[in-house]
């Protein structure tokens, strides 16, 4: 694989700033960020008030933890406009998610916010190795969620030639790719599993293929996941980390040189772990739940979200700001079986290491009798003939590797559910109590 370390004169300068320079710049920020939330949006304000906290209370980056958190569930109650503070008509944008369970959440962005999500996401894309005039094809959604126009003005202000593909219709993917020379794709991991599927479809090797970046985001995805794209379309795979609370995608990503988790860009969103529990701030090193303050954020502040994501943070190494470590799952993703703690992504580690099966799954919980039982559902690699042979090794490695008993369900051929944007990885079939 090409060398594509971005030169150092190209960096934005806070990028390789000291620590000492960083951190200023964020108090000055913050104190700004909490000072604009009281005052403009009334919940900041009763929440503030309620904790006895105020914005001039803020002398040192270590008394954000004085300040009350923020929920998912707090941008619910305040559906759709009642945490802007900005007036409706300095909104230029607005984003949501889907709102499967609930009320959607809304967010939104003025003219400066989107200026900073372009730059933030364009400082993202030249840290996986993308350049100015590179051809980037945008298979992240389109629309309410944030993937697809996040990645799209960023790109631009790359200095890109964009594709704005959006997810589905695989074939047409591998053909634009194709015959437009891409040369950077920015897109979820499990569809890019999809895509590799139809190159082998269509009868065209992915190693030929023009890629030679993909920035993949949007899901917990492994190292073990890295490799195996990497090789297959012999291109680096990076990864971009966000949240639609936050900004989108552009929150933080890796580095094409040293892929050792993500730097965040700290001089925007300023992170804190807790232990989820407690609530307490835990000591950079230790792992917990990402927390999230917006340091610049004109229409929609965020003052101490609660991610539900786990991670820990380190010190930064191609960059001065810290990273994150690849996220291995949200609290809300953690399966309890028998008394066992599992994140898919863990299962998807096991799988990758067994050549016979091909990288999808699904992970279905059933309770049979008294007992919660889990299906691990996959599929025969390509050209892979022994399926009991390959489902044993897998439920194998399994037991011996994260100590639970599961069932390895085979399934034909394109017969595990394909995501065309982030994977669903377990389906509850367990009876509601
Ligand atoms: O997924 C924004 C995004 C788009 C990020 C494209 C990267 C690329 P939401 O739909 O609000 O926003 O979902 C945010 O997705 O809290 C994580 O749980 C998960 N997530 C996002 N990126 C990663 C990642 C977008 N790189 C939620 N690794 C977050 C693991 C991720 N999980």
């Amino acid at each position: 694989m090409e060398d594509l370390a971005p030169r150092r004169e190209d960096l934005d300068p806070i990028e390789i700033a000291s620590r000492d320079e960083i951190e200023a710049l964020q108090l000055e920020r913050m104190k700004w960020s909490l000072a604009h939330a009281y005052e403009n949006v009334p919940f900041y304000k009763a929440g503030f008030d309620a904790a006895g906290v105020h914005p001039d209370d803020l002398k040192s980056l270590a008394d954000l933890a004085r300040f009350p958190f923020t929920l998912k569930q707090d941008l619910r109650d305040n559906y759709p406009f009642g945490m802007f503070a900005v007036p409706r008509e300095k909104v230029r944008r607005l984003h949501a998610s889907s709102g499967t369970t609930g009320q959607p959440t809304v967010v939104g962005y003025t003219e400066r916010d989107i200026r900073t999500w372009a730059a933030v996401v364009a400082r993202s894309m030249r840290a996986s190795g993308t350049r100015p005039g590179d051809v980037v094809h945008i298979a992240y959604g389109y629309g309410l969620f944030t993937g697809g126009l996040g990645a799209h003005y960023g790109a631009e202000a790359l200095g890109c030639t964009v594709v704005p593909v959006s997810g589905g219709m695989t074939a047409r993917q591998v053909k634009l790719i194709e015959d437009f020379g891409a040369s950077t794709i920015m897109v979820t991991p499990s569809y890019m599993l999809s895509i590799l599927d139809e190159y082998r479809t269509q009868g065209r090797d992915p190693q030929k293929s023009p890629l030679k970046v993909g920035i993949f985001g949007a899901e917990p995805w492994t190292n073990s996941m890295r490799v195996e794209i990497e090789q297959a379309f012999d291109m680096h795979a990076v990864d971009i980390y966000g949240l639609s609370e936050v900004i989108g995608p552009g929150v933080a990503n890796e580095c094409v040189e040293t892929k050792d988790g993500l730097h965040i860009w700290e001089d925007h969103f300023y992170p804190e772990i807790i232990d989820p529990a407690t609530g307490e701030v835990l000591p950079d090193g230790a792992f917990g739940e990402l927390v999230f303050t917006s340091l610049t954020k004109e229409a929609f502040p965020i003052i101490r979200y609660r991610t539900r994501d786990l991670t820990r943070l380190l010190p930064g190494t191609a960059r001065s700001m810290r990273r994150m470590e690849k996220i291995t799952g949200r609290s809300d993703d953690m399966i309890i079986l028998r008394g066992v703690n599992i994140f898919p992504t863990q299962i998807e580690e096991q799988l990758l290491k067994v050549a016979a099966l091909a990288p999808h799954f699904q992970i279905e919980l059933v309770r049979e009798g008294r007992m919660d039982q889990m299906i691990v559902h996959v599929e025969l690699a390509p050209g892979a003939t022994d399926c009991e042979g390959a489902c044993r090794e897998l439920q194998q490695k399994i037991k011996r590797n994260i100590g639970v008993s599961t069932r390895v369900q085979p399934a034909a051929a394109g017969g595990v559910a394909r995501s065309q944007g982030k994977a669903v990885r377990v389906i509850d079939n367990r009876p509601k109590e």
